[in-house]
């Protein structure tokens, strides 16, 4: 039986994928780098400095260490000015009301993104208060699709990975669930999330009855 949902930040619970798209897009074409929407596919759910050697790599560029962390720093910086631009309401429909219902169901819930901004990013959707737990980019070593997130997340409930479906709109990211143990419902396209055992394209579709069906 599940016990706690674990949510994705970027993309699932609020629309800020689309700022780590709009600021890697305009790094590339600084670079000279042709960089589409299914290139950036491959970045979801991924850490800065992987997601910047992913764009490099398609580019065909190879550059310094130094200069590598001037270029995450500079997207970071461009990244954080877009959400800093944000307003509360753009945190998806129907995912706050999810949350509640879950917790009034006495199920636990938990954040565990790759970003290390995801705890300003949820102060400014107001959500801060509405974890068990919550674990962010600064607290791990390995990125998606490597589990340790989502493990750490379970760990910080004090519950078995099997007790936990994690909310993934990154296909970096159900692989991550997958290799934790867990169930995983995808927020987005099957054509990307079909290993997921649920595809639904928004996390606000979501009801206390697909628990069951997982
Ligand atoms: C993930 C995003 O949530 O966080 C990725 O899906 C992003 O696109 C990653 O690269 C790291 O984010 P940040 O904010 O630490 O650069
Ligand atoms: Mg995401």
């Amino acid at each position: 039986m599940i016990k706690a949902c674990i949510f994705d930040l970027d993309g699932v619970i609020v629309d800020t994928a689309r700022y780590h798209y709009l600021a890697w897009q305009r790094l590339a074409k600084e670079l000279g780098i042709s960089f589409t929407l299914e290139d950036n596919e491959r970045l979801k759910g991924v850490s800065r400095m992987r997601s910047l050697e992913i764009i490099l790599e398609i580019g065909g560029v190879t550059l310094d260490e130094k200069k590598k962390e001037e270029l995450a720093v500079k997207k970071n910086q461009w990244f954080v000015d877009y959400v800093n631009a944000m307003k509360p309401d753009e945190i998806f429909p129907g995912v706050k009301d999810l949350l509640q219902k879950l917790k009034a169901k006495g199920l636990k819930v938990a954040l565990a993104s790759s970003s290390k901004n995801a705890k300003a990013v949820i102060k400014l959707i107001h959500i801060e208060n509405d974890f068990d737990a919550i674990v962010d980019g600064t607290m791990t070593t390995h990125t998606k699709p490597d589990p340790e997130v989502f493990l750490l997340a379970a760990k910080h409930l004090g519950l078995s990975p099997v007790d936990c479906v994690v909310f993934e709109d990154a296909e970096a990211g159900v692989e991550a669930a997958l290799n934790a143990g867990m169930k995983c419902v995808g927020i987005g396209s099957p054509k990307q999330l079909g290993k997921a055992n649920l595809v639904i394209a928004h996390t606000g579709d979501f009801s206390i009855d697909h628990l069951n069906s997982l």
